[in-house]
Parts: structure tokens; C-alpha cells; sequence
């Protein structure tokens, strides 16, 4: 075995993407990808892009693309901070605020790449419960105290609950460090926590291109925090992070959020009747406020995800003592949804 890596990093396991399968066609559940295109003006940018152009570099500080933003936003540039994805920009959060031997918070269950990000700053990760129905506990900035970055996804993932507003209010006003709201399903949510970004001067919210406007492939996110700390960022990010012809398809994104809107409406309405398909089976079905449906299926968890994919339906199980009894599963085409349903009918004997 080689010892050249630094001691943190042989010691930790690196954070495992969900499965993008090359051997067969699956109906594809698994990663809470858009089933739907990108819209038309993201295809008419791609088409139209000079290769030329390509021979410099990007714009390091994305000013088309954090213009675009910042007005749709009401807010100015030096509030937008652009990332390869919102994976590049938590990244960057924990090498702006948590010091090597620092301490991170992060809800639990959650993201499963928060602790890793910890783990490569050498830093420890502080898990903060969710309660037994994955809601905010009233206390959860008092568990976090000491931590200078605590990272809450909202809607969270993989459970795909929201919290409430207020209770997201109590939590920027009680936590003394950095709040990192991860908006990355907002799109299929009812509200946001935008408008915090200009009422507490240590919150910072995150969105992504990944999945209300189906650009998981191109890798682009956008940070809104107030200028003070965007210009820390700036100084930790990779020059170049966003890609030249990432730019210029994701301000063809943004500039078509119409398309956006209705593709993010589609699926709301599919994922609430499946919702209602799945309870009527059985299933504990959480509220889902997200492109996915945590559930709890009336055999063991592992069996159904393993069965479904013998039937060529990829969906995500997740081991552990709070996840283990439930599947989550991506909401695809309707057509998709129904092929899941037929096979879950099968599998249990329906
Ligand atoms: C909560 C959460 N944040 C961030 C991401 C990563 O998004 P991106 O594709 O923008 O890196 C994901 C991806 O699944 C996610 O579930």
C-alpha cells in the first residue's frame, strides 16, 4: 500500500456518488436526475457555441452568468458566487470557514457528503439529529455550538422534508457561525430561504443546476451570500472553476425559467400521486417536498431495492440505524412511474 498520501486521507473512505450503470438499461430512480430535457434555449446555446472561443480561458468571475442571477435574485453580483456544481461550492464553504481541527455541523441524516467534506479539511463533523419525523429539533443550534460552518439542506435530502421558515429563523439567529441553507430542490418546494441572505450577515444559500433544470451533466451552482463573505470565497475557489461553455449554457438556463417552472411543476404533480399510489400499498410515505419520495415500503427495504432492480429499476437504499427501513426514489417520467408501480405490485404480491 502507498503512505504517500497524507494520513487523513488514507485513513477515510472518499464519498460514493450513486450509481450511473453502463452494463444495462435501467429505469433510472437513483439519483434524483431530471427525467425531462433541458430547455430548448439550453440546446440552442450548445448548438450556436463557437468552438473557437474555447482557445481562452473562461471568465473567472462569471459576470454574465452572476448578473443574470443577482437581478432575478434583487440583489447585486458581489452577492453571487458561481460553482462547478453545488459539490464545488460546499467545498469551497468548508475551506473558507472550518479551520484543520475546526468543527462543521451538519443535520443528520442528510447529505451523505458533508462529514467527507469535513474529513478532507481534517476537520471533525458534528452531526445534529433530525427528530424522529427528520424535522429540525428546536435546539439544533445548540448542538452545533462550537462548529463555525453548519451545513442544513432544505428541502432536505434524502428525506425530502422542509422545515418550517420559522424554525430555519430561530436557527440563523441562535448559530454564531456560518448557516449553509442547500437549497439544491427548492425548484419543487413551496417556499425558500432566499430573502435570509439579506437579514442575517452569516447565511448563505445554494441552489443547483443538477436537477430543476435537468443540467446535472454540465456541473454548475450558484452560492447568494452578502458580499463579505462572497469576497472570501472568491479567494478559495479555483481560478477557472466554471467552465466557458458551462457559463454560457447555464445563463441560457437561467434566462428560459419559464421551461424551468413547468418542467418542476410536471414533476410536483407526479411525485404527489405517486405519493398517494404508494400509500395506498402500504408504504409510509414522508411529505415530499423534492424531486424524490423517502417511503418506507411494508417489506424490508434492502429486499424491495434489490428486487426492484432485478426488474431493472435503480432507486437508492441507504443503510444505517435512521435510513435502513426506507427507500428513496427519484421521481422520473410518468410513464417511468408506472413501471415502478407494476413492479412494486409484482414484487409484493398485489
Ligand atoms: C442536498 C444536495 N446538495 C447538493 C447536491 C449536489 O448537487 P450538484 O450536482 O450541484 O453538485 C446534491 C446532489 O444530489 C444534494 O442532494
Amino acid at each position: 500500500m502507498n503512505t504517500y498520501a497524507r494520513n487523513t486521507i488514507r485513513a477515510m473512505s472518499g464519498y460514493v456518488p450513486g450509481e450511473q450503470p453502463k452494463d444495462r438499461r435501467y429505469v433510472k430512480l437513483n439519483t434524483n436526475e431530471n427525467p425531462y430535457p433541458p430547455s430548448a434555449a439550453v440546446a440552442a446555446a450548445l448548438h450556436g457555441f463557437d468552438a473557437a472561443r474555447l482557445r481562452l480561458y473562461p471568465d473567472p468571475d462569471a459576470c454574465e452568468l452572476r448578473n443574470l442571477a443577482a437581478g432575478q435574485a434583487g440583489l447585486t453580483p458581489d452577492w453571487i458566487l458561481c460553482g462547478n456544481g453545488s459539490d464545488d461550492l460546499l467545498t469551497i464553504a468548508v475551506r473558507t470557514f472550518v479551520d484543520q481541527g475546526g468543527t462543521l455541523a451538519h443535520t443528520d441524516p442528510s447529505y451523505s457528503l458533508y462529514p467527507v467534506l469535513a474529513r478532507l479539511q481534517g476537520a471533525n463533523a458534528t452531526a445534529v439529529p433530525l427528530d424522529a419525523e427528520f424535522n429540525l429539533p428546536p435546539d439544533a443550534a445548540s448542538r452545533a455550538a462550537g462548529a463555525t460552518l453548519l451545513l442544513v439542506a432544505r428541502p432536505n435530502a434524502p428525506t425530502g422534508n422542509t422545515f418550517p421558515l420559522d424554525s430555519m429563523h430561530t436557527l440563523c439567529r441562535h448559530f454564531s457561525g456560518i448557516v449553509w441553507i442547500d437549497e439544491a430542490y427548492v425548484d419543487f418546494a413551496d417556499d425558500d430561504c432566499l430573502a435570509f441572505v439579506r437579514q442575517y450577515p452569516n447565511v448563505v444559500v445554494s441552489r443547483t443546476f443538477s436537477k430543476s433544470y435537468s443540467l446535472a451533466g454540465l456541473r454548475l451552482g450558484l452560492a447568494y451570500a452578502p458580499p463579505a463573505l462572497v469576497s472570501e470565497m472568491v479567494k478559495v475557489k479555483d481560478s477557472y472553476n466554471v467552465s466557458m461553455l458551462t457559463q454560457a449554457v447555464g445563463l441560457a438556463a437561467l434566462s428560459d425559467r419559464e421551461a424551468m417552472r413547468a418542467n418542476a411543476a410536471r414533476i410536483r404533480a407526479t411525485r404527489d400521486r405517486v405519493s398517494g399510489d404508494l400509500a395506498a400499498l402500504g408504504f409510509r410515505v414522508l411529505p415530499s417536498q423534492a424531486n424524490f419520495i423517502f417511503c418506507q415500503p411494508p417489506v424490508a427495504a434492502d429486499v424491495y431495492a434489490a428486487g426492484l432492480r432485478r426488474e431493472g429499476i435503480l432507486i437508492r437504499y441507504f443503510p444505517g440505524p435512521r435510513t435502513g427501513a426506507f427507500v428513496r426514489i427519484t421521481i422520473g417520467t410518468d410513464e417511468e412511474m408506472a413501471q415502478l408501480l407494476a413492479a412494486t405490485r409484482r414484487l409484493l404480491g398485489r
